[in-house]
């Protein structure tokens, strides 16, 4: 093989470092915001169950395969594709592969930063106070009234896309890593506080059983290509992010016991938001289906009930805050690299250009809850579009390629050595998993989707 490359962006100072940057990229808006409310969509049990699976069969053994490839690469994932394609002898059109992490990148980023604004919105209104007087129907109209308001709407995700640019800005150890560290323990512990709460109300029961009963007659094709959707968004997985990650891993580093603790992490918090938010659905009577503002609406109902709520109102929008930060640095930094590496762009300056780009592809999503929200396409608005076509379609595609580069066109004796795994019967399970499950399975719901089986 080639002489061990070098990133030119620096590398994480351990392996820890790693986990709690890659775990910061995955545990985010995802996991509190839109696994609740896409589990309140597709009708509870099942598709928590289908998720559990995909996260297991498909996202567990692609994100070792994409951390794989961001190390040997070591450099932007459009750059590392052609790299890897040049070493092993095939089409560099893979570099494409790349290109389309790079905007679904964008995609995703231009309406996450929107939601994240809501999340910084309510960090005020909690702290206010304003919740322990409010009835459940004004709580709700301080969402729809904040929905409703394109000008507040367009400033919020305005500061959050600034908050991400300056992260990235800083580079990988300085800003980067620095962030998760303390920020992610207490997040864990504040979600913990707020399942303790959800259990003490009468709706736990019923919370319970509907995130863990399986109904199948509930799921949809169009519910497993969600649960799909999830797994892919929720671990970051199919866009590069993961990959740039591994770019800065340092080589002694293992990737399957890395890999594992982070979807690990990542699935105990999406649980844990769901045990925090269906019990209080129940229990106040609210809808588990409504739509992306559940959470908006149903925990500032227990803010404004459970002693304290003022701190821990605060407390825990200031923490989800933090978790959308160190995903939405993950999402912006391909192409961040990218600028650095073919455009000799200082990181500053294609932090900068960068952001700017999420941020004009997210004032679509802004004027999608007003202005333009009967402007639809299949009666989705864009923000639901943007949500869909990244979710649902480009990162379980990107995930699809990076299995099939990985496991049926790489080298065995490269992905050997990078993996570190020797080739032992882990070795065995995970190359079958990438090579005939994952493929197949993302194919399969794909078509079972769309209808043609
Ligand atoms: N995983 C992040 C979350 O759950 C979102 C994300 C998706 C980040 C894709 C990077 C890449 O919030």
């Amino acid at each position: 093989m080639a002489e061990k490359r070098q990133s030119i962006h620096g590398q994480w100072s351990s392996r820890w470092a790693f986990i709690m940057a890659a775990t910061g990229s995955a545990v985010g808006l995802g996991n509190i915001w839109r696994f609740p409310y896409i589990t309140g969509e597709y009708g509870g049990g099942a598709f928590v169950l289908m998720y559990l699976a995909c996260v297991l069969l498909v996202g567990i053994p692609i994100m070792m395969a994409e951390v794989m490839l961001g190390r040997r690469g070591r450099q932007s994932p459009i750059n590392t594709m052609s790299s890897l394609s040049k070493e092993e002898g095939l089409n560099p059109a893979w570099r494409y592969l790349g290109w389309m992490g790079v905007v679904a990148g964008f995609l995703i980023l231009s309406f996450y930063s929107v939601v994240a604004g809501w999340t910084l919105e309510y960090i005020f209104h909690a702290s206010s106070g304003s919740f322990l007087t409010a009835t459940d129907g004004e709580i709700g109209e301080t969402f729809d009234s904040l929905l409703r308001d394109p000008g507040q709407l367009l400033a919020m995700h305005t500061l959050f896309m600034a908050l991400t640019v300056v992260v990235v800005a800083m580079g990988v150890r300085s800003g980067l890593e620095r962030a998760v560290k303390f920020l992610m323990p207490a997040l864990f512990i504040l979600l913990l506080i707020m399942v303790g709460y959800a259990m003490s109300t009468d709706g736990f029961q019923e919370g319970l059983y509907y995130l863990f009963y399986p109904d199948w007659s509930k799921l949809s094709a169009e519910g497993f290509l969600a649960a799909l959707g999830q797994a892919f968004f929720s671990l970051s997985l199919g866009m590069g992010a993961i990959m740039v990650y591994g770019s800065y891993l340092p080589d002694d580093a293992s990737i399957g016991h890395t890999t594992v603790s982070i979807a690990l992490a990542d699935t105990v918090v999406a649980i844990m938001a769901g045990l925090a938010i269906f019990p209080l659905v129940f229990a106040y009577g609210l809808e588990a289906g409504s739509g992306p503002g559940l959470i908006f609406v149903t925990l500032p109902i227990a803010f404004g009930q459970m002693p304290y709520g003022q701190v821990f109102g605060t407390g825990f929008f200031v923490l989800l805050l933090f978790a959308a930060w160190t995903s939405s640095i993950s999402l912006l930094e391909p192409a961040v690299a990218w600028l650095v590496e073919n455009r000799g762009i200082a990181r500053p300056k294609a932090a900068a250009i960068a952001g700017l780009i999420a941020w004009t592809l997210g004032i679509g999503s802004v004027l999608s809850f007003n202005l333009w929200q009967d402007y639809r396409l299949f009666d989705k608005t864009y923000f639901d579009i943007m949500d869909y076509v990244t979710s649902n379609i480009l990162l379980p595609l990107g995930g699809l390629l990076i299995a099939v580069f990985t496991a049926w066109l790489m080298s065995r004796k490269a992905i050997v050595a990078e993996l570190g795994l020797g080739e032992g019967l882990v070795f065995q399970v995970w190359l079958f998993v990438v090579r005939f499950v994952a493929p197949v399975g993302v194919v399969v719901i794909f078509l079972h989707a769309i209808g043609i089986i």
